[in-house]
């Protein structure tokens, strides 16, 4: 039950019910919020954070992005993360660390709101259910694009970008798909609306590069660095559209979808609508490495004890 849970409230931990903001908050009205999704583990150890340090980079080089000044250090936030795991028990949970500008006047330039900062702990299975993960999701290519290029920044993971990913995830529900996959606006493939996508072909694995539009995903950079390990090809590029239809395997790659196989696209099946081959081995790579079959060569995981 959340409602038993501490979340860590601007340097404190309160329960639940208690971590509330007013409605003159900046962010509300304009969006004007920065945050991660992170994943701890259970392993045989004890509760691992993955890769936390590469998770509040990426906080710390949002909010430079929108000269936010979090008000805590680099290691109090990351402390409150492994602290939210520890205080409310859990064995492996989702963690979302959130800096946002707080309440005060309504200007859009938002300097005199003070900058807020919490991290909460909940639990999140399989994103895209335990059966996606082993035979894939049925997704569908959005009628809307991503974000441009020098207008929204998409290096940033900031909760304004998330009403372009509302518009494709809300879509392709209500079409009857799992997901949706964006374009960028010059057409080439960018992303899902919470996910980066890979394609198989030909043994060659495909990914769009950071310049579409995408949010580089810690679990693609991890996931690069893997099939390299596994001695595949793996190549950043453009991607046409067509690809997709064309793929021998596709599949996401997030904090929340880990890593979760594309079995049609737009109804045309992937391949042989199984999860594909270097899919599997990239997913036991993955996943071994939180169940301790695959050493955490890269130093991957944050033990919270
Ligand atoms: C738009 C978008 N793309 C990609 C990702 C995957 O990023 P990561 O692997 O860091 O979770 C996310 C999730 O945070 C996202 O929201």
């Amino acid at each position: 039950m959340t409602s038993e849970k501490l979340i860590w409230f601007n340097g404190v931990m309160v329960p639940w019910s208690q971590a509330n903001v007013h409605v003159m908050t900046h962010a509300l009205h304009y969006g004007s919020s920065i945050f991660e999704g992170i994943r701890a583990y259970s392993t045989p150890d004890s509760p691992a954070i993955f890769r936390l340090g590469l998770h509040m980079r990426r906080l710390w080089d949002s909010c430079k992005i929108y000269r936010m000044d979090i008000p805590f250090s680099l290691a109090e936030l990351t402390q409150a993360c492994k602290d939210v795991v520890t205080v409310n028990n859990y064995a492996k949970c989702f963690l979302r660390p959130l800096v946002w500008r707080g309440e005060g006047p309504l200007g859009l330039d938002g300097n005199a709101n003070p900058i807020k900062a919490m991290v909460l702990a909940m639990e999140w299975d399989a994103y895209l259910g335990p059966d996606g993960l082993k035979n894939g999701v049925d997704v569908m290519v959005s009628s809307w694009s991503r974000l441009a290029a020098n207008t929204i920044p998409t290096m940033a993971k900031a909760g304004g970008n998330y009403l372009s990913s509302t518009l494709i995830k809300s879509e392709a529900l209500r079409n009857g798909y799992a997901e949706g996959i964006a374009m960028d606006i010059n057409g080439y493939v960018a992303e899902g609306s919470g996910m980066n996508l890979f394609i198989v072909r030909d043994g060659v694995i495909y990914t769009p590069p950071a310049t579409a539009s995408i949010l580089s995903g810690i679990t693609r950079d991890s996931i690069i660095t893997i099939a390299k390990d596994l001695k595949m090809d793996v190549r950043e590029t453009n991607i046409q559209r067509e690809m997709l239809y064309l793929a021998d395997e596709i599949f996401f790659t997030g904090t929340a979808a880990e890593v979760t196989p594309v079995r049609s696209v737009d109804k045309v099946i992937v391949g042989t609508g199984m999860r594909g081959e270097l899919t599997e081995a990239i997913q036991s790579r993955f996943f071994g490495l939180f169940d301790g079959s695959v050493e955490d060569k890269h130093g991957w995981l944050d033990y919270v004890k």
